[in-house]
């Protein structure tokens, strides 16, 4: 038997309505922002997340998908969506058009990670992505439409948690305290962290390895290094999440595993689904479209993992609601009714009535039995007298009542029902 590769998971048909669940959510809240979907492939060329995602994260140096196609172009399954989506904005002149752009996405997304509870190497997020505005206001917006997804979902006990890192500015004074912090500890530090010293210092704060999280415990923060316009950007967005009612705590420890952010990243924390407890993430990216060959385009966005989501929602006993069951299950008796019921059944589904009836011989007891397994909310049996009426039986199931109806008339009886 082949199995499923390590860190992939099936959706079973019986749980797809989980998904179909957040799904609906996602595109409901986008819509309430007043976003539009964007599809963009799933492999995209390797360089695009060199450039993007950055040649110094965990994500590029140890995690991407990446191989050589027949052509021989160095090809990457895409480890997150914000890169392809700035990718795609540059690439189609969507910068020419109406601003700010604001479109959502959900898809898949590859990471050759160590699996564990919430860390998968297919994984799926549910995004969204602004760009055009500078303005602290569109921080705020895209922390509120994470908000109001979660919420949407039931979810409860989710920390917002929010951190300023700077621009270009206040980076240069930051990186040159924090590598003087960390000269003194370099040969105890990991080798991607030494090689990460010259390159970007504060990759180094988001190492997973325990003997170089040690050693930044005591870094210094880069909240004390912003210039005034981060510091000014910072403060409103504060303003504008407390005018809105959402609490947030100040986490200086943020620095996100992606090289692009800029000024404000936020996260959304639980501590119900273990060590992987962030379940949305995001923040401004100022400097990206401009990196990837476009003209400078202010963007910030964010994105959450369905898995996480999924296993947060169980966890916590917040109610998936199940998905309707068929509305009528046609059920015969003989060769004859059987034929009838396959042709009702066919005839129901062209008026855009959800039917079925059986395939494998059953006999009617076991018809039935089938019926109320698949949640059918009527069942109509077919047999001899009620072909020869002309009338049968339309039986609800969830109390029993049953009412005549027509054999030539069903379609319309459940039409009438909707
Ligand atoms: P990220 O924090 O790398 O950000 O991922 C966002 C979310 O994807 C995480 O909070 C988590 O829920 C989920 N996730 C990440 N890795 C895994 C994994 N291995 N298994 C399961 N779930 C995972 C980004 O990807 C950014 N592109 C977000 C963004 C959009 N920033 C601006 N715009």
């Amino acid at each position: 038997m082949i199995n499923i590769p390590k860190g992939t998971k099936d959706v079973l048909p019986q749980d797809a309505y989980k998904w179909h669940y957040i799904e609906d959510a996602a595109r409901k809240t986008a819509e309430l922002f007043n976003m539009k979907e964007i599809r963009t492939p799933v492999f995209e060329h390797t360089e695009l997340f060199l450039r993007g995602v950055g040649d110094t994260t965990d994500i590029v140096n140890k995690e991407m998908y990446t191989f050589k196609d027949k052509g021989d172009r160095s090809i990457t399954l895409k480890p997150e969506g914000t890169a392809g989506a700035a990718r795609s904005f540059i690439e189609n002149g969507m910068a020419a058009g109406l601003l700010p752009v604001k479109m959502y996405y959900i898809t898949p997304a590859f990471r050759y990670e160590r699996p564990q509870a919430g860390r998968l190497r297919e994984f799926h997020q549910f995004g969204i992505e602004m760009y055009g505005s500078a303005s602290p206001d569109a921080d705020a917006e895209v922390i509120f439409a994470a908000s109001s997804f979660l919420s949407r979902l039931g979810i409860k006990g989710v920390k917002l948690n929010i951190n300023s890192i700077g621009c270009k500015t206040c980076r240069a004074s930051y990186n040159a305290a924090l590598r003087e912090y960390l000269r003194p500890h370099l040969g105890e530090m990991c080798s991607t962290c030494r090689e990460r010293f010259d390159k970007n210092p504060l990759r180094i704060l988001d190492c997973k390895e325990e003997g170089c999280k040690k050693i930044t415990r005591g870094a210094p923060r880069i909240t004390d290094y912003l210039c005034n316009e981060c510091s000014a950007h910072f403060k409103k967005v504060q303003q504008l999440l407390t005018a809105g009612g959402l609490e947030f705590n100040i986490d200086p420890d943020i620095v996100r595993g992606l090289d692009y952010y800029t000024k404000t990243v936020f996260e959304f924390v639980s501590d119900s689904i273990g060590a992987q407890g962030t379940v949305c993430g995001g923040g401004r990216y100022d400097g990206l479209i401009e990196e990837l060959g476009g003209n400078p385009t202010p963007a910030v966005g964010f994105a959450a993992g369905i898995e996480r989501l999924i296993l947060l929602m169980e966890n916590t006993g917040v109610p998936f609601p199940e998905e309707r069951g068929v509305q009528v299950y046609i059920a015969g008796m003989d060769d004859e009714s059987r034929m009838q019921a396959f042709k009702i059944v066919c005839a129901l589904r062209a008026a855009g009535i959800s039917a079925e009836c059986d395939h494998m011989g059953k006999s009617v007891k076991a018809q039935f039995k089938y019926a109320d397994k698949i949640g059918a909310q009527y069942v109509i049996a077919l047999g001899g007298n009620e072909l020869a009426s002309g009338v049968c039986n339309a039986k609800r199931m969830a109390d029993g009542a049953t009412t005549p109806v027509m054999i030539s008339d069903i379609c319309g009886f459940f039409k009438g029902l909707e």
